[in-house]
This record gives structure tokens, sequence and C-alpha cells, in this order.
């Protein structure tokens, strides 16, 4: 058919009534679909399907959902303790998948959630509970059933720490939709990601917190990040960056002590290892940085990742400030990314960033040359890493 005859509209998106998850759906979930929901044990998988569930249920939606891996009586337990008990929420305690797929098609649910894909199994088909073959195969009937009936599907898999998933890897090209429940088990802090979307963008980043009344969505997420900030520390460097659509202030931290191998270490936590290496060369050739036979440490403190090359400039200095001793300004922000040749580059919505940083209280900002003015903020320009170290008091 004509490609202009096509309804530009022929998915719905249904909200899923959990506001970070409709950002990182791009509005929601699509009639369908099939979105896989990915994360290690105790991250908070169930909890956040069942409050979707809930949600979509309480307007109106036909909902069911399958927990292959608890009983009825615990669900309903902590749907009471989450206060999402919607009666038109359906629950069935099934780990056959013929007989999910029998309950989908008699029910014909908008909405068909299976807690996890690797506990329901066919038992005709070859390979136990979990197997590769057993997951392929229920994402695969899953996926035609959704297809068939139009139904929003939600599958959980589980991940295990070392990220090699007994599924979910293997579910990739099945699944419409990869989503990656992330955090820390000792910290309340959930991010959420998509890794695949065929109906929106892969780049918004879902932030909640996990309390006792189930996951909520984190209101300031930069005053969050902030909040523990030891102001005065040499090696810390506020970033302004993008998350998503969002912007963010985050601190970049560093730390050089003295080697005792042959090979000094560079560590790089909730950052990218390479752009690390890289950036610590930038700073050793292009401003003089002395990081030799030392190792060197950065992270992203709070718990955030950042995986963006907006907070370059920050994290270089950082490093000159760890490498020196010598704090910068604790009303300083900064953003820019590094070029090989030491020169600081403009980066997408400066304005923004700076914006964000304005209404947490920053005075002065480092930012690229190019950079256009904005209230509140002094602006510092810079071309290159040299400059921006002079103008943070970081080199003479
Ligand atoms: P759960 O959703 O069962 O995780 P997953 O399905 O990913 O394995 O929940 C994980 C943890 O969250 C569990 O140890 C208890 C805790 N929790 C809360 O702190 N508050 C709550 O309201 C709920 C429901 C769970
Ligand atoms: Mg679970």
């Amino acid at each position: 058919m004509p490609l202009a005859d096509v309804d530009p509209l022929g998915a719905p998106r249904r909200p899923t009534g959990v506001p970070e998850l409709d950002r990182v759906l791009g509005g929601g979930l699509v009639a369908g679909s099939v979105t896989l929901l990915g994360g290690e044990p105790g991250m908070g998988k169930s909890t956040l399907v069942l409050q979707a569930l809930g949600a979509m249920a309480a307007a109106g939606a036909r909902c069911l959902l399958v927990c292959a891996e608890e009983s009825a009586a615990q669900v309903r337990l902590r749907a009471d303790r989450l206060g999402t008990l919607a009666p038109d929420l359906l629950v069935a305690c099934e780990t056959s998948l013929p007989h999910v797929c029998a309950h989908a098609e008699s029910l014909q649910p908008d909405v068909i959630a299976i807690d996890s894909i690797q506990a329901v199994q066919d038992p005709d088909a070859p390979g136990g509970p979990g197997s590769v073959s057993q997951v392929r195969d229920g994402a695969s009937r899953a996926q035609r059933l959704a297809k068939e009936l139009g139904i929003a599907t939600l599958l959980v898999g589980h991940v295990t720490k070392d990220g090699s998933l007994a599924g979910p890897r293997a579910l990739e090209h099945v699944v419409d939709t990869v989503l990656s429940f992330e955090g820390d088990r000792h910290h309340a802090l959930r991010m959420l990601r998509a890794l695949k979307h065929r109906f929106g963008p892969t780049d918004e980043l879902g932030l909640m917190e996990m309390t006792g009344d189930g996951l909520v969505p984190v209101s300031d997420p930069s005053a969050l990040f902030l909040a523990d900030r030891r102001v005065g520390a040499s090696g810390s460097v506020v970033a302004a960056v993008l998350e998503g659509s969002r912007p963010l202030c985050v601190e970049m931290q560093s730390l050089v002590v003295p080697t005792g191998a042959p090979m000094p270490r560079r560590v790089a936590q909730a950052f990218d290892g390479g752009r690390l290496a890289m950036l610590v060369a930038i700073a050793q050739q292009r401003a003089g940085v002395a990081l030799a036979g030392l190792d060197v440490f950065a992270s992203v403190a709070g718990g955030v990742r950042v995986a963006e090359p907006g907070a370059d400039l920050a994290l270089a200095l950082a490093l000159a400030s760890a490498s020196s001793g010598v704090p910068v300004a604790a009303d300083t922000v900064v953003v820019g990314e590094l070029g090989l040749g030491g020169e600081v580059r403009q980066v997408p919505q400066i304005g923004r960033r700076l914006a964000e940083a304005q209404r947490l209280g920053f005075a002065r900002a480092i930012v690229p040359a190019s950079s256009p003015d904005v209230a509140g903020i002094r602006l510092q320009r810079v071309t290159d890493l040299e400059e921006a170290a002079r103008a943070t008091g970081l080199a003479p």
C-alpha cells in the first residue's frame, strides 16, 4: 500500500501511570508491542510491573498479571502495600506457557505482564525452565500473541550480575523494546533506561527511589546527587550533563595516589574506562597535569552513570585538582567536551544545562567559547583545557 495511506497513529500508546516509566517509553506502552524489563534480582522489577498494571487497571484497562514466581497471596500483599489494588487487575499464577497463552486468548486483555519469562516454560518443548531455547520460545510466542490480539505485553527478565543473562540478551532481537532496571542494592536509587526501543528514544533516563511504599519518582535528581558533596575538597568538580531530555548536575570525583604497581591503575566508576584513559592522556599532554606513576580513580558521586562527553572537561579539571590538591570553587559548574588536542567543544542544549545549574545556586560556569549567555550565572568561556585550568585556579 502507499506509505502515505498508512495511519501514522496506528499504534496507540497507553500511559502506564508510572511517570518515570512513561518518560523512558516515550509516553507509554504501544498496543501489540512486547517490552522486556531486565534487571538483577531484587531491583524492584515485580514492584514496577505491579505499580504499572495497577495504575493502568485503575484507568480502565483490562490487565492480566501472570505470576510465575510468586503466589497470588504474595502479590496481593504487595498490592495492598503499594495501594495499587485495582478491581480490574487480574492475576494468574501460572508457569505453563500454553496455559498463559490460553488465558490471554480467552481474556483478550489490553495489557499482559509475565513475571518472569525465565520462570514460564512449555513442558512439551526441549530445555528446562530458564534455558535459552525455552526463554526464546516464550518470548516469540508472546510476540505473536501480542501482534495477533493487539496486547501490550511486558516481560520481566532476570539479569545476573556479570551481565551474562540467561535470557534477556538472547531476547533482544525478538522484542520491540528492552528496558534495563539498574541500581545499587545498597542504595534506594533506581535507574531505568531503554537499551532498544522501536517506538521512541533510547536516551531517556528514568529515576526512581525504592521506598516503603514502592517506587516513587525522584523529584529533584540534581539536588539528590549533590546532597552529600564536600565543599572545598580537591578532585571534585560539578558537571552539568544531559541525560535524555533532562539536564542534571552531578559531581565528578577523582583521586590520585602514588602507585604501588608496575603499571599505574586507571579505575572508572559509573563512567567509561576508555574515556577516563583518554582524559588522563589529554590532561597530561595538553595541560601538563602530573599523573605519571599515579593510580587514578574517577567516579560520579550519587550512583548515576554518566555516558556523555559533556562531562569531559569537568573530569579533566577534577584530575588536575586531585593532582595539585587545589580545590575548584564550590560555586562553579563545568560543561564541555574535550578533543584530543585539548580543545573544548560545544555540547547540545548548553542553555538548559546552565539553567539547571543556576537553579541549584551555581554562580559561575566554565563553558565552551560559543556558549550563549544565561541569566543568573556568570560564564567564563574557554577554548582549551589549559585555559579552563587557569580559569579555575588550577594552573598559573
Ligand atoms: P521486587 O520487586 O520483588 O524485585 P525483583 O522483582 O526485581 O526481584 O522488590 C525488590 C525489593 O524491594 C525487595 O527486597 C523488597 C523491596 N521493596 C521495598 O523496599 N518497598 C516496597 O514497597 C516493595 C514492594 C519492595
Ligand atoms: Mg520479582
